[in-house]
């Protein structure tokens, strides 16, 4: 949605931008072809990711930083960079899925790890699925998941590490498939998608990131500044919308679209993972 967002975040000649969920860059190199005296700090959590975002050229004019959103005040403090705008495109990207070796994918046999940044969270997806309880597995694949076989999900895990420890996404893509019924396995979607996501969820702590990155973002903005946030599920776009009602009431912000903007058509077509993606703008007063 990098057209949208450029429009949304009314990016201009020398406009400071924060791109809070840096990844590959794709949104940076965006702004910066289109406006080539803007100015971007991005943040990039995961430090494998990042890493490879400054093996590649950098142009002069971006600030990378290792770090959460969750810390924006302080990134923002430390390079005195009062924004004009911020992105926020958040979730997993598909270079999680496709090269990171952590197990966020169903789809590879890999080990089941799932975090972001393993150089401050100690517990992995195995560590969750090998020590919860049933009820607090359940919770998580319910709560994070709204996995509708979160109690036979569950009560599959906790038997089946009783013979062995679950270890790897084909491990616990076998538990998923032995827990539900035939039905389940032949829709569209994989019977493994809710579980996954929630365990990445819990794991690395999503949701109560989003609600103090987004508060953040609203704090440190200037007067005028946009704010542009991309959620990929109803978990994250409720907290989102919350949050900016609350701001809104206060005379904080307003919105600049009520709206959810979705991805064009020609978008989906390249990028099937975009049709549940829905974009939110509001400006702060
Ligand atoms: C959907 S991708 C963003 C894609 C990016 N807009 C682009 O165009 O390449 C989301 C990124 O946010 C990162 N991320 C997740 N949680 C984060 C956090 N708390 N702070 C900073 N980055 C985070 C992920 O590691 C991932 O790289």
């Amino acid at each position: 949605m990098l057209n949208e967002v450029i429009e949304y975040l009314n990016v201009g000649p020398g406009s400071k931008i924060v791109d809070a969920t840096l990844n590959g860059g794709g949104h940076t190199r965006g702004i910066l072809e289109k406006y080539p005296t803007a100015q971007v700090l991005g943040v990039e959590w995961d430090p494998d990711i990042f890493q490879e975002f400054q093996a590649g050229s950098i142009a002069k004019n971006i600030i990378a930083v290792n770090d959460s959103y969750v810390n924006l005040k302080n990134i923002i403090e430390a390079n005195d960079f009062q924004p004009d705008g911020i992105v926020f495109d958040l979730g997993v990207s598909s270079l999680h899925y496709e090269k990171s070796g952590k197990g966020f994918s169903f789809m590879k046999d890999e080990p089941l790890d799932m975090r972001f940044n393993p150089k401050v969270n100690d517990i992995t997806a195995a560590d969750i699925v090998n020590t919860a309880s049933q009820e607090e597995l359940a919770k998580i694949l319910n709560d994070y998941g709204e996995e509708k076989f979160a109690g036979e999900i569950s009560k599959g895990a906790i038997n089946k590490r009783r013979v062995k420890p679950v270890t790897t996404t084909t491990d616990l893509v076998s538990i998923i498939r032995a827990s539900v019924p035939g039905w389940y396995q032949k829709k569209k979607i994989h019977p493994a998608t809710k579980t996954f996501q929630a365990l990445r969820i819990a794991v690395n702590n999503e949701l109560d990131n989003i609600e103090k990155g987004i508060f953040a973002a609203i704090d440190v903005l200037k007067s005028g500044g946009r704010l542009v946030v991309i959620s990929f599920h109803g978990l994250e776009d409720k907290i989102v919308r919350e949050i900016f009602k609350i701001k809104a009431k206060e005379g904080i912000i307003k919105w600049v679209i009520k709206r959810t903007i979705k991805p064009k058509w020609e978008e989906i077509k390249n990028n099937p993972r975009a049709r549940s993606a829905k974009m939110k703008t509001i400006e702060k007063v």
